[in-house]
């Protein structure tokens, strides 16, 4: 409920909000004049056609049509809700969300958590109850202060333990079930019997907790052997497995910031890796590393390992690692990929090793250039001209997905060093696509602007509905220069929806701190004019200089107005030509009116 979340909070997450990090994580940009483009990741394409303005705060393109703010992006992008892409935004960003505007995550969630802790106090107790399950951590040398410190508990081996303790009525087993926890009895064989069990029962229980340390979901291990080995929450309205990363809350409690992050396999890796006292582990929750867990990763550092085990499994699993984190690969960030020996895995290596053994390993960790290279090479036989070919193509894909930049470019040199061919001849093969393009659109001004930067031009060959679309379109693409302009009293008394609009565009626009087109749209986002207001965001604007946009901007007001007040004196000298009839003077001002009105482009007409 959009409506409800307080401008002021709105305006000041936009503010604090740069699109171009926010479609850059997601989408390799690459800078181009002013702005930055890309392919657009709403429809298929080979050439990019999707700008971001840093400037307007928007992207567009301009082959499917899609355009919007950083907030529409990420709607458009993750499929989120305008509260939760604001949400995600305002945790960016640092903010704390007022309740009005916590997403339907939070909201319908503030019972789910209690839920969720509820149960794994209840699993805890249980473990300190169950010699079996404690034999078995201690089995595996996992200490008492350690599964305190990741609140491990136990599942009890009955079939409604959780289900008895928490399910007293409807409401709660239905919160129990949405969290969950408890699963409903397949009543097709007509009893009447219907009902609920625990999901899990006699397992180690592991929560996974969010940075503030609620309790999203559990992953639970059986005691020993047995399938599955391990049993992890289903989506919930809380978890999110390709969204959580286990053991980030207790590495950050253990840390106020981290050099690296330590990206391992399995729950007991990370138990056992901070118990040694590599506190800086986190894992995956039994799927691949998404784009959603790095930029969460590099939010908080700028170096991360990946760990994976030696064999098969882990190498591809590497390989998608590597896949995804190549859009993040950008100048400053360290990504790099440790590779165990067969057989282990960090929980067996650091119990033979020990943490210095362990971390000793980590320093000769491949860094992503080096994996990829390696990878590529190893695929393909350089002594003959089609190996070359090959790596070109396999090579590129990978390439297109970087961002520009000087990592980038270090990885192509050394690439080309490696197959000893020129590096500018290389780069032609590998990134050949926009070069004469980008040449193009740089002689333009910002959104094709297409040089129309004469004052007079624009305005002069307007009539009203355009005059005015052109001046709230000057106030979208020039919210600061639209400041300069005293337009609101010029438009005194002058009245027409549009006119309405535009008025409001400039009270916006002068009453913020500092304007921006996003935050001017996002004031109109469940208002019937914002669809009509993006479409003319999303134009080229008609004047690409904000001083001339000012003046463009003055020069449409002003004949807003004068069109206004001419439109009143034609209807005053129409009115007493029928009273008392006109004098010579009169009549030549009203044909004058009346001719200016009917010449296209500057009239008063409607
Ligand atoms: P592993 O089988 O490598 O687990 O799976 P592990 O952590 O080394 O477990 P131990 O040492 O035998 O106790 C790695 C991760 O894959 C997920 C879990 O997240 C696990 O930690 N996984 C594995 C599942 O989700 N389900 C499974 O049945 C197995
Ligand atoms: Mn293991």
């Amino acid at each position: 409920m959009p409506g409800r979340i307080p401008q002021s909070f709105i305006d000041d997450v936009v503010a604090r909000t740069d699109i171009v990090e926010i479609v850059g994580a997601r989408l390799p940009l690459k800078k181009s004049g002013r702005e930055y483009k890309a392919c657009c990741p709403f429809h298929s394409e080979k050439t990019p056609s999707f700008w971001v303005s840093p400037d307007k705060q928007f992207y567009h393109c301009f082959g499917c049509g899609a355009h919007g703010t950083a907030v529409g992006f990420l709607m458009q992008f993750e499929k989120l809700e305008f509260p939760d892409a604001l949400a995600l935004l305002a945790e960016r960003a640092g903010m704390e969300l007022p309740r009005e505007a916590m997403s339907p995550r939070e909201r319908g969630g503030a019972d789910l958590f209690e839920v969720m802790a509820g149960a794994a106090r209840f699993f805890e107790q249980n473990l300190s109850d169950s010699p079996r399950a404690r034999a078995y951590l201690a089995g595996r040398t996992v200490s008492d202060s350690t599964a305190a410190a990741f609140a491990l508990g136990y599942a009890p081996d009955a079939w409604s333990a959780l289900l008895n303790r928490f399910g007293t009525g409807p409401d709660e087993r239905r919160s129990l079930s949405q969290a969950g926890l408890i699963i409903e009895r397949d009543t097709q064989g007509g009893e009447r019997q219907a009902g609920f069990y625990d999901r899990f029962r006699d397992r180690l229980m592991f929560p996974i907790r969010d940075s503030r340390g609620r309790v999203l979901g559990f992953g639970g291990r059986v005691i020993g052997d047995g399938e599955p080995k391990y049993l992890n929450s289903p989506e919930t309205a809380l978890f999110h497995k390709g969204r959580e990363l286990y053991g980030l809350y207790e590495a950050r409690r253990a840390h106020a910031d981290f050099k690296r992050l330590l990206i391992v396999e399995g729950y007991m890796d990370v138990v056992r890796l901070h118990q040694s006292g590599i506190t800086y582990a986190v894992a995956t929750l039994g799927t691949a590393t998404t784009q959603e867990h790095l930029h969460k990763i590099f939010r908080m550092t700028s170096e991360v390992v990946f760990s994976f085990d030696g064999d098969r499994a882990g190498r591809a699993a590497a390989w998608r690692a590597l896949e995804n984190a190549l859009p993040l690969a950008t100048d400053g960030r360290e990504i790099k990929f440790l590779f165990l020996p067969e057989g282990h895995d960090p929980d067996t290596l650091v119990a033979a090793e020990g943490a210095s053994g362990f971390e000793q390993r980590l320093l000769g960790a491949l860094p992503l250039s080096e994996y990829l290279l390696r990878q590529l090479l190893g695929q393909v036989d350089l002594t003959n001209v089609d190996g070359r070919a090959k790596l070109a193509a396999l090579a590129r894909p990978l390439f297109m997905r970087m961002p520009d930049g000087v990592y980038r470019e270090l990885l192509v040199d050394r690439l080309a060093a490696e197959i000893k061919m020129p590096a500018a001849r290389l780069k032609a093969l590998l990134l050949p696509a926009g070069t004469a393009k980008e040449a193009d659109r740089q002689t333009e001004p910002a959104h094709g602007g297409r040089g129309r930067t004469q004052a007079g031009r624009v305005a002069a060959s307007a009539g009203r509905g355009n005059l005015l679309r052109q001046a709230i379109s000057l106030v979208l693409h020039h919210p600061e220069a639209a400041r300069t302009v005293d337009a609101i009293g010029a438009l005194e008394g002058v009245d027409g929806p549009g006119v309405s609009v535009l008025r409001e565009l400039l009270t916006q626009a002068r009453d913020a701190e500092r304007p921006t087109t996003a935050m001017l749209l996002e004031r109109w986002r469940d208002r019937p004019e914002f669809d009509r207001l993006t479409e003319l965001t999303a134009r080229p604007a008609l004047v690409a200089d904000p001083q001339a946009a000012a003046s463009e901007l003055k020069n449409a007001i002003e004949k807003l107005a004068d069109a206004h007040g001419a439109g009143r004196r034609i209807d005053e000298l129409l009115r007493k030509a029928e009273e008392s009839g006109l004098n010579i003077d009169e009549k030549t001002e009203l044909t004058a009116l009346l001719r200016a009105r009917s010449r296209p482009g500057d009239g008063a007409a409607r």
